[in-house]
């Protein structure tokens, strides 16, 4: 059996040739798209998925060309809720994998279009015990084939629903340099906050820009009378963002309907002169500030 002590240069692999070509693929495809904007908490639960599908569908609304990426590999739910089921066919032509096509032709790839059936978990190996190294390498090359196999053509914007977990942004950031910045979303309790600000501090660090914190479910809206009431308690989340120095960009409601508007439709498409909806369309009038600043 031959060793790596006998083997001359590469061994013939041309791994480094092989590198440099996966590098020109992702960036070919992002070259193509305007603002890539992650949307994270570090927090789990707190509306991440939610805000990026029903800020994708205000945008699209104001007719820019929109993606998401579905980032999060183990519990991806951007399928789910712009209706792109996991019985898609997903085709593969000349210039890659064609991505799914969501309520108001948002284009979005997702783990979940890639499995076999809705129920089946992502197993990232037979094996029990995979080291959490190897299991996290695993994670950064799906999503760099996510990112660079998808034809996502010309966007305005791509939007990132990451996972939880604060290092997450690592590998997005090590594979989209030119990051447009974060939306950080957090909801008013007091253990929310506190995971929130491990995130931007994180993002601080890294140099990510911040574009601003969203306050998701920071109030009850009554479906029936339109009355807003408090939801959680917890202190004041614009004191949050003062004192990390970030914009507050957003104060989105509990709505039920959120969860629950009709097959076909987002929420923000359906109920955009509602209190959620005109608070999302603020949200996305920040967002677009700090782009075009
Ligand atoms: N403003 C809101 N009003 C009512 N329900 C909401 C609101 N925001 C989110 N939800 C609901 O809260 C639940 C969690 O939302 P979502 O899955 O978007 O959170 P997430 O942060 O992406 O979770 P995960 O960390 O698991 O990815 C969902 O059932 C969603 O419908
Ligand atoms: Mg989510």
């Amino acid at each position: 059996m031959k060793t790596y002590e006998d083997l001359e240069g590469d061994g013939g692999s041309n791994i480094i040739g092989q590198v440099v070509q996966l590098g020109e693929k992702l960036r070919s495809r992002l070259d193509k798209i305007k603002h890539k904007v992650a949307l994270m908490s570090g927090k789990g639960g707190v509306g991440k998925s939610s805000i990026t599908a029903n800020i994708a569908s205000c945008l699209a609304d104001r007719g820019y060309k929109v993606g998401i990426l579905d980032a999060d590999l183990n519990g991806p739910s951007i399928g789910h809720l712009l209706g792109v089921g996991n019985d898609l066919k997903l085709e593969t032509k000349d210039d890659g994998i064609e991505p799914g096509h969501g309520y108001q032709g948002i284009k979005i790839m997702s783990m979940d279009m890639l499995l076999k059936t809705a129920d089946t978990p992502v197993m990232w190996t037979e094996e029990a015990d995979a080291t959490a190294v190897w299991v996290s390498t695993m994670e950064s090359t799906a999503i760099r084939e996510l990112l660079a196999d998808t034809n996502w053509g010309e966007l305005d914007y791509l939007l990132i629903d990451m996972p939880p977990g604060s290092d997450r942004i690592d590998n997005i950031r090590s594979l989209i340099p030119e990051l447009a910045g974060a939306v950080e979303i957090t909801i008013p309790s007091m253990l929310s906050q506190h995971i929130v600000t491990k995130s931007i501090t994180k993002n601080n660090k890294m140099g990510v820009p911040i574009i601003g914190l969203v306050e998701n479910m920071a109030t009850y809206v009554c479906p029936h009378c339109e009355k807003e009431g408090k939801l959680f308690a917890g202190e004041d989340v614009q004191k949050l963002t003062e004192r990390k120095e970030i914009p507050y960009i957003g104060k989105i409601p509990f709505d039920t309907r959120v969860s629950q508007s009709k097959s076909g439709s987002l929420f923000y498409s359906e109920f955009k002169d509602s209190i959620a909806g005109k608070a999302i369309a603020e949200t996305v009038d920040n967002i677009e500030k700090f782009i075009k600043k």
